[in-house]
């Protein structure tokens, strides 16, 4: 029996809620001090990439892990007021939902996470069922997941022998080793999303061309983003740049995973390269409007 295709795109990783304190003093042990504002916003990429895609009209379902807590009931709204299903959302009882608390002074911020249910997301969390039912696999954030670095290839094979599209986005290596495995994955994604520095990091590569023409050889299509530059798109037919849309930037936090939607949102409906790539500068740039990954989505 065929399974329906009722999902666009399943996008598996992390989701964790970002907690903004503004215009912070200075801090000193000891002594309590006021900030002069407060957010309570959804963070991590993968989120933030299900989020936007379902704003924009993609059927998308999001696989993860939160806690059975406040801040993973908090997640779990903010996604199914978007519109994405949140059927295979695992709850745990056992660990917190990771939480980053950020704080910022002028256009300066400092971080710190608790990194909780975070990087408990593993290829099991991805039935098969579940797959069948969509067209495409993102994957957010993958230097973050350690728990699904070592099942990770056999999904991406698994989801392209049901039938899928793959996508792939790294993220920041915060072991900085720029490896985790990454390259056994990349030989079964059809779209991999560096920013610059990372594509430049994962190669050893001095500039973007360079590294999406090495990368290239492992993926597909290789999308090198660059912020205040745009993208370079480079497949087996041809490498080509796409500027920026020029927009006033308040803050870019979500800005590549924002451009992350907006290319999928095209490419599973089966458009082509340029215009996935437009849509990606076009959403990159709505994202860097407002403050936050998701406000400009909303
Ligand atoms: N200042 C800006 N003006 C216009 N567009 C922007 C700006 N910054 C980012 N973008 C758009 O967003 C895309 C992604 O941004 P960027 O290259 O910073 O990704 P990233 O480093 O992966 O971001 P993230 O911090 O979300 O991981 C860019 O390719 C560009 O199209
Ligand atoms: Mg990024």
């Amino acid at each position: 029996m065929k399974t329906k295709r009722t999902l666009d795109i399943i996008v598996a990783g992390e989701v964790n809620p970002d907690l903004i304190l503004r215009e912070v003093p200075p801090l000193e042990l000891e002594k309590e001090l006021y900030a002069k504002d407060m957010d309570l916003l959804l963070g991590g990429s993968s989120s933030i990439t299900v989020f936007n895609l379902a704003r924009m009209g993609a059927r998308a379902g999001f696989v993860g892990v939160v806690g059975d807590d406040f801040f993973g009931r908090f997640c779990a709204e903010r996604l199914k007021w978007a519109g994405v299903d949140l059927k295979h959302l695992r709850w745990t009882k056992t660990v917190r939902t990771g939480l980053t608390v950020w704080m910022t002074r002028g256009d300066r911020r400092a971080g710190v996470t608790y990194a909780g249910t975070l990087a408990m997301l593993r290829a099991a969390d991805v039935p098969s069922e579940y797959l069948q039912r969509a067209r495409h696999l993102h994957v957010g954030a993958y230097f973050f997941l350690s728990s699904l670095h070592k099942g990770a290839p056999a999904l991406f094979r698994r989801a392209r022998s049901l039938g899928l599209t793959t996508s792939l986005d790294c993220n920041y290596d915060p072991t900085e080793k720029w490896d985790s495995g990454i390259r056994r994955v990349l030989k079964e994604t059809d779209v991999f999303f560096p920013n610059e520095d990372e594509a430049q990091r994962l190669t050893g590569q001095r500039n973007a061309h360079a590294a999406a023409e090495e990368l290239r050889k492992l993926a597909r299509i290789v999308v090198v983003k660059r912020g205040a530059k745009g993208a370079l798109v480079s497949s087996e037919e041809r490498t080509f740049a796409v500027p920026a849309v020029r927009v006033r930037a308040v803050e870019t936090t979500g800005a590549g995973d924002s451009f992350n939607a907006g290319f999928l949102a095209k490419f599973v409906r089966g458009a082509s390269l340029d215009e996935c790539a437009e849509a990606g500068v076009e959403s990159g740039a709505r994202a860097v409007t407002k403050v936050g990954g998701t406000a400009a989505f909303e």
